[in-house]
């Protein structure tokens, strides 16, 4: 007999694709029961202040109206701020809805109107009249730098800067070449397909079944417990599908609480959709003001490397990211100032936004390092070799694996580099300038403790569970191949269930940490219903299995085989008849391994891009980009070429797109819609090509893989801001690119 091919790293289709594409797939505001009742929420128009009056009587004397919620009448909640902290909440003090008549943010949410349809829910807010008194409020950034702070720490994951090394100052200052430049970013705004809903079931026995948009069940779970004051018994929330979220769905939003009151104070059910413009109100990918300076020899050797930012934070919370650190690791240095600081605006608080912080600090280096080949005279992609960092010099350790070498050169021979002219604007085809840019990405290789619980049974059928989510990565399926290859099963005869506050717990999907996390898991509690049905095999009448041990079997096709005679095996579900049981079950936890603390584990890209610009126009299209991954083992090439590809759009977004404007005399968001909020659409993306890169590591985690749902939009806008410049001679420091920065 044959052994089959191991079906990690096949390029397995979703399982749960048929479900998706025949609308099968429930999402969170999508689940009806008789009775539900539709909630709108009302914003404010003014970013700070106080209420003075708000007059609900005219969307009361609407027939079919129910309730409208207002500071005036809002239920009590929780006291303590810890009560409102969630898993991915900063330091400070989390916003509550509906709490007093103090306007913090323009767009806040002031009232909840509650009726039997959502269109009537939406007129009536439409009458409800507001007088406010304004204050004077802060909305600029720019403005704002005075106010700037090192942020507490507190939020998961966050590492501040390490502190300076060498003596950067001056080596800087008597350095041969020097780079010396101001990068900027906007705020962006998250813009999932599906918006933010939550739609609760109020049960006959007033216990609340919550479907809600989320990354993360048990975190919505534990809010509503806690701000609500309910025992665990009376509240279940779900997420089984989640339409994309990128980071939006990490923190409980507020539809979810104000969903919850009015169920509760209603005894109703109650659904609050989000609409897309109010997907503007909470929280947004922070703007940056960068500043990096490079000192080199003659050579391009680095000699110093300095970068500092400033972005914002809101007033209530400390919000925070990585955005500088990398500078001291992702290249050899011995002289390294990293700075990072934090001004309150009159804004709602950033939220994660996919690769956060990396996408933004690894943007203006990598823009730092292009200056420094075109002045060093070096080749952009040999000044990255010349300047390879073997260690960590952050953290004074090796890396747990690192292929980065490797995505250079596969990146470099499948892009064409080594046909790239130097100098800017020395390719072209008529009046399209040609430019080809590089750029390298990083993301950290994290592992969170999660559980995950296995139930074989005698039909053969193997079912799975943990209460993580798939928010469109793949974890159904790479979980599902996870299972049935540990315990040799067909992947149809494999059930993995996510998205579930009573399945065992999980931590948020984010960081690119679940297949790491819950992977990690669901092989441990494989391997113990394995080893349970081992013993069960061994005692079979006349097993051929008897004198086996573990190490000298496989489990395929639904037996376990001596691996020295393949035709002498034992059935799972005859191993189970025989020791008179239906189920085997098990609970895991998957914890990191301590060793991992001795490396810093890390994915990186290399990305190479070709860009065309019109010499009259300034339009730019990206018409080619090449991604070189190095991500440890990868276990779907399919699922991760989509992660992949989806990182390298955005990235494209980034560099010519994206902005969400400010009108700093409202404080208020202006492009707060798909129509002027722009996202590449299909005419914007060409020809994409993943590469992954061979790079076993033993550390991560038992499965090797290392996570990548981030790295493939981290570097992405480097490398088109670098093409452009090659193409055209114009450095624009200040994301997006957009065609009057060009002309
Ligand atoms: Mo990702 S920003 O951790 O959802």
């Amino acid at each position: 007999m044959t052994t089959p091919s191991s079906l990690l790293g096949q390029p397995i289709s979703r399982v749960d694709g048929p479900l998706k594409v025949t609308g099968q797939a429930k999402y969170a505001g999508e689940f009806n029961v008789p009775g539900l009742t539709y909630g709108h929420v009302l914003s404010s128009t003014i970013a700070r202040g106080h209420i003075k009056k708000i007059d609900t009587s005219a969307a009361l004397a609407l027939p079919g109206v129910l309730h409208v919620f207002t500071h005036e009448n809002r239920p009590g909640t929780a006291w303590f701020d810890r009560n409102y902290k969630d898993e991915d909440a900063p330091a400070g003090s989390p916003f509550r809805p509906l709490d007093g008549a103090d306007i913090v943010y323009s767009g806040q949410p002031i009232a909840l109107v509650v009726a039997e349809t959502f269109e009537l829910a939406r007129h009536a807010a439409s009458l409800i009249r507001v007088e406010y008194k304004t204050k004077e409020h802060e909305t600029d950034l720019a403005e704002q730098r005075h106010k700037a702070h090192s942020p507490a720490p507190g939020k998961g994951g966050y590492e501040p800067p390490p502190k300076p090394r060498g003596n950067p100052d001056k080596a800087f200052k008597s350095a041969p070449i020097q780079v010396d430049a101001e990068y900027s970013t906007p705020v962006e705004h998250h813009n999932p397909m599906e918006t933010h809903v939550s739609t609760v079931v109020y049960e006959d026995d007033g216990t609340l079944s919550i479907y809600d948009k989320i990354q993360g069940v048990q975190n919505s779970y534990d809010y509503v417990s806690r701000v609500f004051k309910l025992d665990k018994e009376q509240v279940r929330v779900r997420s089984p599908f989640v339409g994309g979220a990128f980071g939006s769905g990490l923190r409980p939003q507020y539809q979810l609480f104000l969903a919850v009151m009015a169920a509760r104070e209603l005894k109703r059910s109650v659904r609050v959709t989000l609409t897309r413009q109010q997907m503007f109100t909470f929280g947004h990918r922070p703007e940056t003001h960068q500043h990096v300076a490079l000192g080199a020899a003659p050579d391009g050797t680095l000699l110093s490397v300095i970068h500092e930012t400033l972005s914002e934070t809101s007033r209530f919370e400390d919000y925070c990211e990585v955005v500088v650190n990398w500078s001291g690791l992702l290249y050899q240095c011995d002289n390294v100032r990293l700075d990072y600081k934090v001004a309150p605006v009159d804004q709602y608080t950033p939220i994660d936004m996919r690769a956060p912080g990396a996408v933004l600090g690894v943007y203006a280096l990598e823009c730092a390092m292009d200056e420094l080949a075109y002045k060093a005279g070096v080749d952009p992609l040999e000044l990255r070799f010349k300047n390879y960092a073997e260690r960590d010099q952050n953290q004074d350790k090796p890396f747990s694996s690192k292929e980065l070498k490797a995505c250079y050169y596969q990146g470099a021979e499948r892009f064409g580099w080594g046909k790239r002219s130097p100098a800017p604007r020395s390719m072209r085809e008529g009046k399209q300038l040609i430019g080809w840019g590089v750029a390298t990405g990083i993301w950290e290789a994290m592992q969170q403790q999660a559980a995950a619980k296995a139930v074989l049974s005698i039909d053969g059928t193997l079912t799975v569970s943990s209460a993580t989510a798939d928010i469109g990565t793949g974890t159904y399926t790479v979980m599902t191949q996870i299972a049935a290859e540990t315990l040799g099963l067909p992947l149809d005869k494999v059930t993995f269930k996510l998205g579930d506050s009573s399945l065992p717990k999980s931590p948020i999907e984010g960081g690119s940490w679940t297949v790491s996390s819950v992977g990690t898991a669901v092989k441990e509690v494989c391997e113990k219903v394995r080893e349970q049905v081992f013993a069960f095999a061994r005692k079979v009448h006349h097993s051929p299995l008897a004198k086996a041990e573990l190490d000298e079997v496989t489990f395929s096709g639904g037996h376990i085989r001596l691996k020295s005679d393949a035709s002498r095996a034992v059935s799972l579900t005859e191993a189970m008849r025989h020791a008179g049981v239906l189920h085997v079950e098990e609970q895991a936890m998957g914890l990191p391994n301590p060793k991992q603390m001795q490396y810093t584990r890390a994915s990186h890209s290399a990305v190479f891009a070709e860009v065309k610009v019109d010499e009259e126009l300034g339009v730019v299209k990206v018409t080619r980009v090449v991604s070189a991954i190095a991500g440890g083992r990868v276990l779907n090439p399919k699922t991760a070429r989509s992660q992949i590809i989806g990182g390298i759009v955005w990235g494209i977004g980034m560099a010519l797109e994206e902005e969400t404007l400010l009108d700093q005399k409202l404080g208020r968001f202006m492009n707060h819609d798909l129509a002027e909020y722009h996202v590449p659409v299909n005419a914007d993306v060409h020809d994409i090509d993943v590469i992954f890169v061979d790079e076993e590591d033993t550390i991560v985690n038992p499965l090797g893989a290392k996570g990548l749902g981030e790295i493939g939009i981290v570097g992405v806008a480097a490398a088109i801001a670098n093409a452009i410049f090659h193409a055209t001679g114009k450095r624009v420091r200040d994301l997006p690119i957009t065609i009057d920065k060009l002309l």
